[in-house]
């Protein structure tokens, strides 16, 4: 299956990477979102990068240009109706991202592949929301997109090879290294990832280090590019929260436990980067 036409829902951090590569590889996108003010300043950033990309001489001008030409706004789900694959970006909640499958299986035309971000939930229960639980598979994506190789591929128990297949493809043509997971909590990625920076997270609360020393001990130490604490800031103290509990429920476990300091800082709304206060404090 060729990929023509696509929609990514979700103009946040992941979503909007995700267009951006899809693109720049050629394919007309459709960038969704609740409303199209978060979409439009989601392709205003776009823009900027690609300018980066331009002025370091990555990118020519014209294939900015290219790039912004094929990333269609897009505020109405019914716009899914003539593509080829529609990828799913929006908040790691089971509900809502059963209700847009739910919609999503209604619009799109029955070839359609669909296709969630999700960093943990099990796709064979998104898939199961759905008529077409062969074409729904987890096509995992890591932060920041348009700079990260991986794709974690998750076949849910009734993908079929045909989906897998057309992913994978799609994924090398992103240029991108994909992997195949089995539909487990968490994955590969978040099962050894947010442990880590989970644990962290307990050696703050108990007082063992400060945040900046706590990176420092995994980046001079271990030769991170990123401390876990800063790490976790950047993903979003929301998602690692979202994907702690996932994992928890999932494997019935206690060393999944999500650390209480954790529940805080989501509660009290400072949830990373794109809060402005994580962790860290940001412009
Ligand atoms: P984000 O908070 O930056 O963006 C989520 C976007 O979804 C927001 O713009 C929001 O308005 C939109 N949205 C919410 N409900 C919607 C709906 N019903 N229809 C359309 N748009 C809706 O979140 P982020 O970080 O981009 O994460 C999105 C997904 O990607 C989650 O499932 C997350 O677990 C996953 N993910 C996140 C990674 C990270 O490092 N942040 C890495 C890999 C996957």
């Amino acid at each position: 299956m060729s990929v023509k036409k696509a929609m990514v829902i979700g103009a946040g951090q992941m979503g909007g990477g995700i267009a951006q590569i899809m693109a720049a590889a050629g394919i007309e996108t459709y960038l969704n979102d609740i409303n199209l003010e978060i979409v439009n300043n989601r392709i205003q950033f776009i823009e900027k990068l690609l300018s980066k990309d331009v002025a370091k001489g990555k990118i020519t001008e014209e294939q900015k240009d290219k790039t912004l030409s094929l990333l269609l706004p897009s505020e109405n789900l019914e716009d899914a109706a003539d593509c080829d694959i529609v990828v799913e970006a929006i908040v790691e909640n089971m509900d809502i991202k059963s209700s847009t499958f739910q919609k999503l299986d209604f619009i799109c035309k029955p070839s359609c592949i669909l296709a969630s971000n999700t960093s943990s939930l099990p796709i064979t229960e998104i898939a199961a929301v759905t008529g077409r639980p062969d074409r729904v598979i987890g096509m995992h994506f890591m932060n920041p997109v348009p700079v990260m190789k991986l794709v974690e591929i998750i076949r849910g128990l009734a993908t079929s090879d045909e989906t897998y297949e057309a992913v994978r493809d799609l994924s090398v043509e992103l240029n991108k290294t994909p992997v195949e997971v089995r539909d487990v909590p968490g994955f590969v990625s978040n099962r050894v990832l947010q442990m880590m920076i989970n644990e962290a997270i307990y050696c703050l609360y108990e007082g063992v280090a400060s945040v900046e020393d706590i990176d420092a001990v995994m980046k001079l130490g271990m030769n991170h590019p990123m401390g876990p604490l800063q790490l976790a800031d950047f993903i979003g103290l929301d998602t690692v929260l979202a994907i702690m509990e996932v994992m928890y429920e999932g494997y019935a476990d206690c060393k999944y436990r999500p650390c209480p300091l954790l529940r805080q800082y989501v509660k009290a709304g400072w949830l990373g980067k794109k809060a402005g206060r994580g962790f860290y404090t940001y412009e």
